[in-house]
């Protein structure tokens, strides 16, 4: 009997340690070294999706689909607003209501839209960086002025400057601000009252927030994410978040993203700058993919998410035994690690040949998230421990 169950426990499990190989499929990661000027053998771990299939429901779910074989506009039905629903209600206690929803191809689509509905040009739209690097593209592109709070870094760990927070908020009036979390590079899962002071600001200056929480679904063990709106009174009028199943599932290249407008003026806003746009349906393969990962998805994220631990564990142990210069900045979400050089005194230029010339790795250099960034990389966890064990000991050769 034990030996029964054990047999069905293991035949459900996914293998993470399966190397999949995605060369020749047209893969960012994997299929451009080249044209990024870098070597064919580097090693890439830098844009941010899996090397690991999606969960088997999720693959099933598009087999059907493709068998099917009729790819014609899709429509969206209840079906998959209540999966969705049902996924931040039961992890989040975000109750979406249905007419908060509106559909979009990606979340860096949202941003842009977010920037061109709620501001005009010349109008100052705040980050907080080293962030994403879109965050900062979107209000530039847009001809938005740029007004940066950089993060404080304290003895390896990131905190807001809320002084200069508000500071920079009133002499600059700034009309939206655009918040990453949990945060890319830097791993912070911000607190609830790190969000509720960030909102009681906002408040304060009447400013909009667009929260950017794509990687809600990675707060590590013993972190909790919080939904910005959720953190304190009066920010749901105040809330433009950005959901998707893409970085949770591995599904980034079927483009599904739910954006999630509680305050109906700024929801109507906010489509018809999508329909300025003319964009705003969704891929009908992303549909069956989104619906089947928030319907069935959970045990892989389960395992998943014990997996990505084991590569943080297996990079702590490594930096502390071979790298004591290099430090991992501690996480506490998403699958990148944010990892601080600046004790091997190099500069960017430097840097960059010891990680690509030298180690023949392709992390993201740290300057891409902003000036705060310089003598940072930024590595992404999500492959098959083999592939992490294998860039460490190219790391480790380089430096040593
Ligand atoms: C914070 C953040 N937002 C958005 C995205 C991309 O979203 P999408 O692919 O839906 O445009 C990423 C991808 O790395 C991200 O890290």
């Amino acid at each position: 009997m034990i030996i029964m169950l054990w047999r069905a426990r293991s035949r459900m499990e996914h293998n993470f340690d399966e190397i999949v190989s995605r060369k020749g499929t047209n893969c960012l990661k994997h299929d451009f070294a080249a044209e990024h000027g870098k070597s064919a053998n580097v090693l890439p771990l830098w844009v941010a999706d899996m090397d690991f299939k999606s969960p088997e429901p999720v693959v099933k779910a598009l087999l059907a689909a493709v068998e099917h074989g009729v790819f014609g506009y899709p429509g969206v039905k209840e079906e998959y607003f209540a999966v969705l629903r049902d996924w931040f209600a039961a992890d989040f206690g975000f109750e979406i209501k249905p007419g908060w929803l509106v559909r979009s191809p990606g979340v860096v689509f949202a941003l842009n839209t977010a920037v061109r509905a709620f501001t005009r040009p010349g109008e100052a739209v705040m980050i907080q960086t080293p962030v994403y690097p879109p965050f900062f593209k979107c209000v530039t592109a847009n001809e938005r002025r740029l007004v940066d709070s950089e993060l404080l870094c304290l003895n390896g760990r990131y905190a807001i400057d809320f002084d200069d927070f508000e500071k920079k908020m009133a002499e600059n009036r700034v009309k939206l601000f655009i918040l990453c979390s949990p945060h890319n590079p830097v791993g912070r899962v911000w607190r609830p009252d790190e969000l509720r002071e960030l909102g009681r600001i906002c408040l304060k200056y009447g400013c909009l927030v667009v929260a950017d929480e794509i990687h809600c679904d990675f707060a590590h063990a013993g972190r909790k994410h919080h939904i910005f709106p959720l953190a304190g009174p009066g920010l749901a009028d105040i809330a433009i978040v950005c959901l998707a199943p893409s970085k949770t599932f591995n599904i980034a290249g079927l483009q599904v993203a739910n954006i999630v407008i509680p305050n109906a003026a700024l929801k109507a806003a906010f489509e018809g700058e999508t329909r300025r746009a003319g964009c705003g349906e969704l891929n009908c393969l992303g549909l069956v993919a989104g619906t089947a990962a928030y319907r069935e998805g959970r045990p892989w994220l389960l395992e998943l998410k014990r997996y990505l631990a084991g590569n943080f564990e297996l990079l702590r142990n490594f930096l502390a035994e071979n790298l004591p210069l290099v430090r991992l900045t501690e996480p506490e979400g998403t699958f990148m690690a944010w990892l601080d050089f600046r004790a091997l005194g190099l500069n960017q230029e430097e840097l960059n040949d010891l990680i690509v010339g030298r180690a023949g790795l392709w992390l993201n250099d740290g300057a891409s998230f902003g000036r705060a960034g310089r003598g940072f990389q930024r590595m992404n966890l999500a492959s098959p421990r083999q592939v992490i064990q294998q860039a460490l000991t190219r790391l480790a050769a380089a430096i040593n």
